[in-house]
């Protein structure tokens, strides 16, 4: 089956596309990737979703216009996907589309919103979409996130020791695979999100993030700064968790500045960075990891990644790309395996990592220009992946 992924994630910076060829085989779910694309949200779109994210408040008319707006730069993707990846054939679409809200009470999660309505994909390709994966979970009492966990649990299955996939999105998450245990997977905390505020806030909107952590890199980790900034409860707390930029915010960040002022920008970011490697150390250290796979965005600051692999000696740091994820499409690839799990009738979630109280079937279906027709549901669910021939 021939599956077009696409995703945004936290920091909204671009939507990704990844196509592969999807096919289960035994024990295997065996995944032919075809190439993937990415492209940034247009300016007035991601204006609106910044100007619309917590802690601002969006009107009913705000919520329809992104939602028809993110559906249709989303389309725009899938259309191009179809013609550059998939020559011009495929069989489904999986979006996640943009979170816009994750509801986190005491801990639990009471709802999360992606918007980009899904019809407009259907619309735009023809074929049918899976969408909106993360609802099933948490109506099961789960987190919702992270559901990259199922991909990473899959792709690790062969590794030696206790293998780890951190993704370093806006938010950083990781799935450790030890053996013998249940996978585990949560939110260590933010990745690039307080970088991306500070930069933003820091050059008044000029710069959207700190390129290969230039800035970060002519800073001093500020030691009271990250004292305050590691305070939070967050990061005390017992998996399941999850987080998002409800909470890691720039008023977050201009609170912890007020309360341990730091006068040079430059050791700001040099401060968010240490926060992130530490808090990702925190998590791997706790969990006894030996090999850590990255990939996100933040793979690409080596500033960050240097003070990882400071914070982990000993600990083999390795890029998604050695397991043929690269590592700028993984969340792609991995929401194209949810869809493809969803519609052969398997489970997409990870109870242990997400907390709910069974394996749920993820996704609502949009059914796309034919009559929908389902695969038979597969009599039993993979346990690894293999990954073949990419390109
Ligand atoms: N060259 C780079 N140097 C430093 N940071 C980078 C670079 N490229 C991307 N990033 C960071 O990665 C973020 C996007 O990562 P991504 O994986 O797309 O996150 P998300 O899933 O939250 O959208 C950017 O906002 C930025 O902070
Ligand atoms: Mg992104």
């Amino acid at each position: 089956m021939r599956v077009i992924g696409l995703m945004s994630g936290t920091s909204y910076d671009a939507i990704e596309a990844a196509a592969a060829d999807l096919e289960l085989r035994g024990e295997a779910l065996v995944m032919r990737p075809l190439g993937h694309l990415s492209t940034p949200y247009p300016d007035g779109l991601r204006d609106l979703i910044a100007s619309s994210l917590p802690p601002a408040e969006a009107t009913m008319r705000t919520v329809a216009r992104l939602d028809t707006g993110i559906g249709q730069a989303f389309a725009d993707v899938a259309v191009r996907a179809l013609r550059e990846l998939c020559g011009g054939r495929a069989d489904l679409v999986v979006s996640h589309g943009q979170t816009m809200y994750h509801w986190v009470e005491d801990g639990a999660v009471r709802g999360t919103l992606q918007l980009g309505r899904p019809a407009w994909i259907a619309e735009a390709t023809g074929l049918p979409v899976v969408s909106d994966l993360r609802a099933n979970d948490v109506a099961a009492g789960g987190q919702g996130a992270p559901l990259v966990a199922m991909t990473d649990v899959l792709a690790l299955a062969a590794l030696p020791g206790v293998p780890a996939a951190l993704n370093l999105g806006g938010i950083a998450n990781i799935t450790v695979v030890a053996p013998g245990t249940e996978p585990l997977a949560f939110d260590t905390g933010p990745a690039n999100a307080l970088m991306d505020a500070a930069v933003r806030h820091f050059t008044g909107g000029a710069a959207q993030y700190d390129q290969d952590g230039r800035r970060a890199g002519a800073g001093r980790v500020d030691p009271a700064l990250l004292r305050v900034l590691l305070d939070d409860a967050y990061y005390g707390r017992p998996a399941p968790k999850s987080t998002g930029k409800e909470h890691f915010h720039l008023p977050y960040l201009l609170e912890a500045l007020a309360a341990a002022p730091v006068a040079t920008p430059d050791d700001v970011l040099a401060t968010l960075a240490a926060l992130t490697a530490v808090t990702v150390a925190d998590a791997c250290r706790a969990h006894g990891v030996t090999r850590l796979i990255v990939s996100g965005g933040g793979a690409r600051n080596p500033v960050l990644m240097r003070m990882i692999a400071e914070e982990l000696p000993g600990v083999g740091l390795g890029s998604s790309d050695e397991l043929g994820l690269p590592y700028d499409a993984k969340e792609a690839l991995a929401f194209a395996l949810l869809g493809f799990l969803t519609v052969n009738g398997l489970p997409g979630a990870i109870p242990s990592g997400t907390g709910a109280r069974r394996a749920s079937l993820l996704g609502s279906i949009t059914p796309g220009r034919e009559p929908l027709r389902l695969p038979e549901p597969a009599d039993r669910p993979p346990r690894v992946l293999r990954i073949t021939g990419g390109r």
